[in-house]
Order: structure tokens, then sequence, then C-alpha cells
């Protein structure tokens, strides 16, 4: 089996419960685990530490290209380093939260990190999570999700997240960033959020953490 169809991907809008879900079905499997959105955050969080102006696409391109990105599983879970310096916590501010979409329509942008994603894949199974693996990060992935949940749902577990890191967040303005958000990654020119044609969707929103852990297991292991 070649390396690009030993991936399981796991595509869906912000607070569907993707990253707790995909890092725990990679450790069930034995798979490497990619938080692509933590790629897109890094890129954004140096440009905003450089100054770069947010405007300009191609000086935001030549910045993710010189990013020095590392992004390493501990026992405490993900570390993000940009240029040697630690943004694990960086990088989850709702600053840079609220700015990723300048970056992450850019195709170049893009591109950049969408080959950091392929040669990840390439090392090893991984269970990779975004909002385009299915559709074209891993399109010959054979184990495809979509996951997602109620607008409602995916505010309660945001809210709950930034609470746990002492970011307490008002209910209505929380849900309506993540509207908007979700807004501006489904209808963007350049691999929108959609459900691919062969991913299964699972609806998150009546399923504990470990129901769609199980759900995902079983269904890499029939596929892969
Ligand atoms: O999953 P997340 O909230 O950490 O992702 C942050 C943002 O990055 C999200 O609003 C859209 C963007 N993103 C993307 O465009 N493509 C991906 N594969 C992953 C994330």
């Amino acid at each position: 089996m070649s390396g690009a169809t030993q991936i399981v991907a796991i595509d869906g809008p912000a607070g569907a419960g993707k990253s707790t879900v995909a890092r725990r079905v990679a450790e069930r499997l034995g798979f490497a685990f990619l938080d692509t959105g933590a790629m897109y955050r890094a890129a954004t969080w140096r440009a905003l530490a450089r100054g770069v102006d947010l405007h300009d696409p191609e000086a935001l391109e030549a910045s993710t290209r010189d990013m020095r990105l590392e992004m390493d599983e501990t026992p405490s879970g993900q570390r993000v380093t940009v240029d040697g310096e630690d943004v694990t916590a960086a990088i989850r501010t709702p600053e840079v939260t609220r700015l990723i979409y300048r970056l992450d329509q850019i195709p170049g942008v893009r591109r950049i990190l969408v080959d950091h994603q392929r040669r990840f894949g390439e090392r090893g199974p991984t269970v990779a999570e975004g909002r385009d693996i299915g559709t074209v990060v891993f399109p010959a992935a054979r184990c495809k999700i979509f996951l997602d949940a109620s607008l409602d749902c995916r505010t309660r577990r945001r809210a709950a997240e930034l609470a746990a890191k002492g970011m307490p967040a008002d209910f209505e303005q929380l849900r309506e960033e993540i509207r908007e958000r979700d807004e501006k990654s489904r209808t963007r020119a350049d691999s929108p959020l959609r459900r691919a044609d062969d991913a299964v969707l699972v609806d998150s929103t009546d399923l504990t953490a470990d129901q769609v852990v199980d759900a995902l297991v079983a269904l890499a292991r029939e596929r892969l």
C-alpha cells in the first residue's frame, strides 16, 4: 500500500471537534497526526509578529516561504515553533484566529503549506485534519471524513476550550465569529471548505468525543 493512501483525511468547520478527535484517532491507529490549521495559524502569527502588510499577498507569501516551522507531538500535546520560538499558545489567540482569512485565501500561501502537508503525509501513515484535506491535499486518501456539528454546539465547544485556557468569550460574539469564519472558508475561491464526494459525513452534534473517535477508528480500519 502506498504512503499516499495510508491517510485518514478529516475536514470540517471550526469547532466540530476535529483536533481533539483526530489526535485521538491517530493515537489509536498508531498514525502520525497533522493539524493543518496550526500551519495557517503559524503563518499568520509570523506575519503579525514581523509587521508584514496583511493586504500584500506577495509579502505574505514570502513570509510563509521563509518561515521555519516545526510541529512536534509532546506528552503535553502539540508544540509549534516558528523560527525557533515556541508559539504553541500564541497561535491560538483571538487576534490570530480573526486574521487567518487574510492568508488562507492566498493561493501562493496555500501552495507552500500544502507542499509541507504532502511531504508530512509521505513520511508514513497519517491522520490529517483541516478544511481541504480530502479535496486538495490528499485527494487519493481512501478514508475521508467530513466532521460537522450544529453552530450552537460548535460555539459551546469553542467557548469551553477558550475558558479552559483562561480566555472566556461572550457566547453570542463567539457564535458570530465562528459563523463568519465558516462563511469565509466555504466561499473562498481557492480550496473552499466542502465535503469531498467520497467523504463520509459524521454529525457530532449529539455524540461524545469517545463515540466519534470509535466511529472514525472503525471507519479507518474498514477502509485502509
Ligand atoms: O482548524 P483551525 O481553527 O485551527 O484553523 C484555523 C484556520 O485556518 C481556519 O479558519 C481556516 C484555515 N485553514 C485552512 O484554510 N485550511 C486548512 N487545511 C486548515 C485551516
